[in-house]
């Protein structure tokens, strides 16, 4: 049974860390005039209320995307503020993009979208909110690997599990290798949280060594005790322009 709900933690550090990477590596990608496929194993419900209850109590967008409008960390003319502007004026001021409408913003009509999620609830506000999106609800592993090679074959597949399942950790790797060798051409994304006790670590080296870009900035726990202290990012086959990204990222978060 899954108990995990982003709402929690959506727009917080991590959020803003992936998603900052994600809108750059797409914003770069649309600009060839060639058709993509999109991807995502664990959608979420692609739209958050930062005034929900869920999200005040954790305080972590207040912490997070709330944080770096105040403190000017993404430049007005940064593709996830232009996502993140697109959104509010849609759904509100307090409304926050997950991965699935930051890519929609960046996707053209001939673009294709595949979603993947388990949670039923979460599928269900997925599929109301991504009309014209292919929205499955099964596991990611499962679709991507069925999907892959997609057509077109340009594209990006964002890998997000909420690890809630231990198992992911040893899963992962052998599931980005499989999918990089069966679509050489294909941007894969990971994301995975940094934690004290260290548990990502031999995943996260292991999809490192397959000649990946990888990324990580720690930040202080949410709470005292709390095991996440930063966020990672692996991405094989990096569009252009991703380390100059990340190392903005770096100097931003290095300096909270
Ligand atoms: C970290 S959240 C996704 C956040 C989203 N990618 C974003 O950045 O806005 C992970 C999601 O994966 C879903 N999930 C968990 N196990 C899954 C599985 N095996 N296949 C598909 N979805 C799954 C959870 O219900 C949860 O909504």
């Amino acid at each position: 049974m899954l108990s995990y709900q982003h709402a929690y933690h959506a727009g917080n550090l991590a959020d803003l860390h992936k998603h900052a990477l994600l809108a750059s590596m797409l914003a770069y990608m649309v600009q060839k005039p060639k058709p993509l496929s999109y991807m995502e194993t664990h959608a979420g419900r692609a739209l958050y209320d930062l005034s929900d209850p869920a999200a005040i109590r954790t305080g972590e967008a207040e912490a997070g995307i709330n944080r770096a409008l105040r403190e000017g960390w993404l430049p007005p003319d940064h593709p996830l503020a232009a996502a993140l502007a697109a959104t509010r004026a849609q759904h509100g001021d307090a409304a926050y993009p997950g991965s699935p409408l930051i890519a929609r913003h960046f996707l053209r009509p001939d673009d294709r979208m595949d979603l993947a999620e388990l949670h039923p609830a979460e599928a269900e506000a997925l599929a109301a909110v991504m009309v014209g999106a292919q929205v499955h609800r099964q596991d990611g592993l499962v679709m991507a690997n069925a999907l892959c090679p997609p057509v077109p074959r340009r594209g990006l597949l964002l890998v997000d599990p909420s690890y809630e399942v231990k198992s992911d950790y040893r899963a992962i790797p052998a599931f980005i290798r499989k999918i990089a060798r069966k679509w050489n051409v294909g941007t894969i994304a990971l994301w995975y949280p940094l934690l004290s006790d260290a548990r990502h670590m031999a995943m996260a080296d292991e999809v490192a060594g397959m000649g990946a870009l990888r990324h990580e900035v720690r930040f202080p726990a949410l709470r005292p005790g709390h095991n996440m202290v930063g966020s990672g990012m692996i991405v094989v086959n990096p569009p252009f322009g991703l380390e100059d990204e990340a190392a903005r990222l770096t100097a931003i978060l290095a300096a909270i």
